[in-house]
């Protein structure tokens, strides 16, 4: 191999390794785990689904974002002025990571916040809502 061409391998292998990012695995989570009932930019659907971009709900309960993903929640809840009584499943499949990347994603990019939880801020809630449910 050239020496220009291993400088590029490596240059490209580092660009790939400076994309990771939480919001990079949050997004990607999201598609797999919320896109379907959230839709595709977190816009909900209707009177049916919430939505979870530009929504108020989401900025009043930023604490409570972790136990929604892992626990699920259920009963009438108010979101950007419409009643939902639906119920959503846990996701208790997902690790304390991948969940702090989903509410990055969700705060930074699905509601424009710069503030966002630090792993260790949602391992905190998170400890404390799995003794409350
Ligand atoms: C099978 C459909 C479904 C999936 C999949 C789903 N949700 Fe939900 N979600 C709901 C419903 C329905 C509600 C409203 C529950 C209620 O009425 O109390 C909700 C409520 C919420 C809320 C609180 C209300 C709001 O819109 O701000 C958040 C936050 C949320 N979901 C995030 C997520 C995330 C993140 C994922 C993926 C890990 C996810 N949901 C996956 C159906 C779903």
């Amino acid at each position: 191999m050239s020496k220009t061409l291993g400088n590029l391998v490596l240059f490209t292998l580092l660009l790939a390794a400076c994309d990771y990012k939480p919001r990079n695995q949050g997004k990607v989570l999201y598609e797999r785990n919320c896109q379907s009932c959230h839709m595709e930019s977190g816009q909900g659907l209707g009177r049916l689904l919430p939505p979870v971009a530009n929504a108020d709900y989401v900025l009043e309960h930023r604490a409570e974002l972790a136990c929604i993903i892992r626990h699920g929640i259920s009963g009438p809840i108010q979101v950007n002025g419409v009643t939902y009584e639906g119920e959503m499943e846990g996701n208790r499949q997902l690790t304390d990571v991948e969940i702090n990347n989903l509410v990055h994603f969700i705060l930074v990019d699905l509601n424009k916040q710069k503030e966002h939880f630090v792993i260790n801020e949602v391992r905190n809630q998170l400890e404390k809502c799995s003794s409350t449910r």
